[in-house]
């Protein structure tokens, strides 16, 4: 694949001056969560991937995030954050070390206070990673503010208004760049419905700083394609992503699973074209077992799949057996299940989910989901 152009760390500097006059207002952004059919599992330094990922963009699984911002009055801004209507003092590290990362490209934020309203579609307990919806939301608004604040100083420098645009290209992979600093995965959680993040030669315009819309040809069948979320452990889980990924560094089998990511890469990537569901199965969920695999193998090891998980992917294997449909199962860094099948498998798979599925659900709770076309600014 050749590249047109590279954007460099460089290029996300913002050179937007200290002297805009845009007081206050607000901006609000809808953003989906993603879930990953090649995982990213291991990052250097600066929220720089191992290997390269790719994942559908999912729809019913969003958050709703308004930064308010208001001229600072004195030297010492701040920021207040609210979840669901409620002020979370206990979210205010994670936001505080986001604003400390992104400083540097977006030096106008020294110069307002904010209040951060955020809430998700679904449940907080749910399990479900709310790091990629969540950062992804927060980056896209503070994208709004710099584009906001451009058109602003360029409009009082005299130039003409029109000049003064961004490129909607430069907006959303600089919003994924900055959502990739909040969270790796988030940077998926910007554009639809598939999306990759990671330098890979066979992959167009691909980068280890932002994710991009994966261009090339996909089959009907992974059109309008299902995840439905089996919820099998609500409870906080025992070891956070960032912890796992640390224990790559010196993982006995780090290597060969970076390269075997790379591997998998093109061959979902011939997958995705040929519409082969069998091969998509089996990669989807060699990728799901590998990536709990690397978490037994670390040291410290650890489990994050419950007796339930098992008990579903068991069943899911009988299913198979029996209907030779094409459900396959995918897992996160945790113990609940996603789903994945075609869109004209949908009834059968209902029935079973509900028949055969719910019972391992912790409170027969499941999300329907399906893939998406990314995040929406609603004000
Ligand atoms: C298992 O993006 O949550 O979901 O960059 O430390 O915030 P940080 O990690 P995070 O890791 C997600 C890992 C994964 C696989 C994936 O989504 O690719």
């Amino acid at each position: 694949m050749t590249k047109i152009y590279d954007l460099t760390e460089r290029d996300f500097i913002s050179t937007i001056s200290n002297s805009s006059q845009l007081s206050s207002g607000e901006f609000t952004w809808k953003t989906p969560s993603n879930i990953a059919l090649v995982k990213y599992w291991g990052k250097k330094e600066s929220q720089i991937p191992e290997n390269t990922s790719i994942s559908f963009t999912l729809d019913a699984c969003f958050t709703m995030t308004t930064l308010k911002f208001v001229k600072k009055k004195n030297e010492k801004g701040d920021f207040e954050i609210y979840f669901e209507g409620k002020k979370k003092e206990d979210f205010k590290p994670k936001i505080a070390t986001f604003f400390q990362r992104i400083e540097k490209y977006c030096p106008f934020l020294s110069e307002y206070d904010f209040v951060i309203n955020s809430r998700n579609s679904f449940p907080h307990s749910s399990g479900i990673a709310s790091s990629a919806s969540g950062m992804s939301a927060l980056a896209l608004c503070v994208m709004s503010l710099e584009k906001a604040l451009l058109i602003d100083q360029r409009s009082l420098s005299g130039a003409e208004v029109t000049r003064s645009k961004m490129t909607d290209d430069y907006f959303y992979k600089k919003a994924s760049f900055l959502a990739r600093l909040g969270s790796g995965s988030a940077c998926r959680s910007i554009k639809g419905s598939i999306v990759v993040w990671g330098n890979h030669k066979e992959i167009n315009d691909s980068s280890d700083l932002y994710g991009v819309e994966f261009s090339d040809e996909v089959h009907s069948n992974f059109k309008n394609f299902h995840d439905t979320i089996l919820l099998v452990d609500e409870g906080e889980k025992q070891v956070s992503s960032t912890v796992g990924h640390q224990l790559m560094y010196n993982h006995p089998y780090a290597q060969e699973r970076f390269n075997q990511a790379e591997e998998n890469i093109v061959a979902v990537k011939e997958i995705l074209k040929s519409g082969d569901l069998k091969a998509f199965t089996n990669l989807v969920e060699s990728e799901a077992l590998t990536l709990h695999a690397m978490m037994m193998t670390s040291n410290p090891y650890f489990i994050l799949m419950k007796p339930n998980t098992l008990k579903i992917i068991n069943k899911i294997w009988e299913f198979r057996k029996e209907t030779n449909l094409n459900l396959c199962f995918t897992l996160d860094a945790g113990a609940n299940v996603h789903l994945l099948y075609p869109e004209n498998e949908k009834d059968q798979v209902n029935d079973f989910v509900v028949s055969e599925l719910i019972q391992y659900c912790q409170n027969n709770h499941y999300i329907c989901d399906r893939v998406g076309k990314g995040a929406k600014l609603i004000n």
